[in-house]
């Protein structure tokens, strides 16, 4: 049993999905999944089982940010035996071609974040990236259900609320976007030997200083969803 989650051994699907906000852990049961039941309530970090195109599949609520992304991945790999993990959150684009509402394909992470020092790789810089063939599949699904989408380096930052002005320089290092879950997600991922994706949904631009309306939030939101979802399946 895990600290963050609690149910029983065997309650949650080898792939899951992991949304940071629990209520659209809820939402996506609800829209998607067939005969879906929660599963956990700990801390209110809903979880929920149910089926996708005959797949099951679990999608967890993890919170915000890499302590408590790392702490959900480990706890469902380590604990439940999960072996794909595909997150599906937000990001903020940090270059004009990364467009609104669009879908962004982290292939690798960087991060200001230790978090390979705290994992004990003393000495080198570990490179964290998806599994190949969850983002060729992630690709292959916005293809065809017609969704935008950019694959590339997204940033993982541990402050929201960061000085504007680092935005040009990490672009300029080919950076898409910042948001601050994904780096500590592949090298959870990695160190507990599941494979692991992170895909994003543009809900501002801190280039031109643009915000998704809650509605278009919902909207676009759905369209990864299914992207996550078609991929889980390997439906794509
Ligand atoms: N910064 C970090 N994370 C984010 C952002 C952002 O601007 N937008 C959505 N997630």
């Amino acid at each position: 049993m895990g600290i963050a989650i609690t149910p029983k051994r065997g309650e949650i699907a080898e792939t899951v999905l992991l949304p940071g906000d629990p209520l659209r852990a809820k939402f996506v049961a609800e829209t998607f999944l067939q005969d879906a039941v929660c599963y956990n309530r700990e801390r209110n970090l809903l979880g929920f089982t149910g089926t996708y195109k005959g797949r099951r599949i679990s999608v967890q609520g993890t919170g915000m940010g890499i302590p408590s992304v790392t702490m959900c991945a480990h706890e469902l790999a380590c604990e439940y035996g999960a072996k794909t993990l595909i997150r599906i959150g937000t990001c903020g684009s940090i270059r004009e071609d990364v467009k609104l509402r669009s879908v962004v394909i982290a292939l690798a992470a960087s991060t200001s974040a230790n978090t390979e020092n705290i994992l004990g790789l003393h000495g080198i810089r570990y490179a964290p990236a998806a599994d190949y063939r969850l983002a060729a599949g992630a690709a292959r699904a916005a293809e065809k259900l017609g969704v935008p989408y950019t694959v590339g380096t997204v940033l993982t930052e541990e402050l929201f609320h960061n000085d504007p002005h680092f935005t040009d320089k990490w672009a300029a290092w080919g950076h898409l976007a910042v948001e601050m879950e994904a780096a500590g997600l592949y090298m959870e991922a990695a160190r507990d030997g599941a494979r692991a994706l992170a895909l994003f949904t543009v809900s501002d631009s801190l280039v031109t200083g643009e915000l998704t309306t809650p509605e278009e939030r919902q909207n676009s939101f759905t369209d990864m969803m299914r992207i996550a979802l078609e991929t889980a399946a390997g439906e794509a």
